[in-house]
């Protein structure tokens, strides 16, 4: 009998711990800084799922602005094409030193899955980059770094501005080339979001649509206020009520 009390006790402890904490999804959003469609992604979908959200508590993120670019090395220096044009190289250039630089500044907070600085920001330039392309002339955008910054307290914006004309946002890039590379099937629209690392075409389009409810499918326990059919409440309360029959045993 005693033995059973002390499984029970653990199973009640072990409820609680998960439904306070939880497990996280990891979700990687594979984007680039001019297409629209990841525009559309980042500041309706994405952006609004990880600010003041409980759910945001169970996203484990990687952004991997590369897309659908391509790279080379010319002796040792790494030369980049980009979908749409070399001014999106420019801005995917920008957020791969965002999110290697603030980091640096600002560090993740523990047990926090991606940096809500970092987030921000890089919502901010998705948001704001300025379409300064003149008639008949060739594309030409303005990406807000310092407006960004100042809105989204980022401290060392002058440090991401060199980054983007270095060999360091040059290297920072060619990884995130690398981590595309490594997608399968491979990358074949942009953007493109990976639940729990393994590509599924469906999740994909309806993340797109309803990021939210594309995540909830993979959040089994203890679902946060976001998602339907909420079961936090039925596991904190067989907890509670599991907990509470013991106390009485024991006293
Ligand atoms: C987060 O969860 C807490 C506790 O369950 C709830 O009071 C709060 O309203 C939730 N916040 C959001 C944004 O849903
Ligand atoms: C997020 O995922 C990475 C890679 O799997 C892991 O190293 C890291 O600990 C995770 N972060 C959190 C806060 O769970
Ligand atoms: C920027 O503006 C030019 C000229 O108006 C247009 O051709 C181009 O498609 C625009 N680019 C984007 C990404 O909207
Ligand atoms: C940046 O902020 C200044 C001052 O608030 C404003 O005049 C300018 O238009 C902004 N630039 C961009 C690209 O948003």
């Amino acid at each position: 009998m005693h033995a059973l009390k002390v499984i029970c006790c653990f199973i009640a402890i072990y409820m609680c711990i998960n439904a306070v904490q939880g497990e996280k999804v990891s979700v990687t959003v594979y984007y680039e800084s001019l297409c629209p469609d990841s525009k559309k992604f980042f500041t309706s979908q994405l952006y609004p799922a990880l600010i003041n959200t409980n759910i945001s508590e169970r996203v484990n993120l990687t952004l991997v602005p590369y897309g659908l670019s391509q790279q080379v090395q010319v002796d040792g220096q790494w030369q980049f094409t980009c979908h749409h044009g070399a001014y999106e190289c420019v801005g995917n250039k920008i957020q791969a030193c965002a999110i290697k630089k603030i980091e640096e500044a600002s560090p993740t907070p523990a047990g926090q899955g991606f940096n809500p600085i970092t987030v921000a920001f890089i919502n901010c330039l998705m948001d704001k980059v300025e379409n300064v392309t003149k008639p008949g002339q060739d594309p030409e955008y303005v990406f807000p770094i310092t407006n960004c910054s100042e809105i989204n307290k980022v401290r060392n914006s002058a440090i991401i501005e060199n980054c983007r004309n270095h060999i360091d946002g040059s290297n920072y890039l060619a990884e995130l080339g690398v981590l595309t590379q490594k997608l399968q099937p491979p990358l074949k629209s942009v953007p493109t979001i990976v639940f729990n690392n393994a590509y599924k075409k469906e999740d994909s389009t309806l993340a797109q649509k309803n990021f939210v409810e594309a995540l909830c499918q993979y959040i089994k326990d203890n679902k946060p206020s976001e998602c339907k059919n909420s079961a936090t409440s039925l596991s904190i309360s067989i907890s509670v009520l599991l907990l509470s029959l013991l106390i009485k045993q024991f006293l």
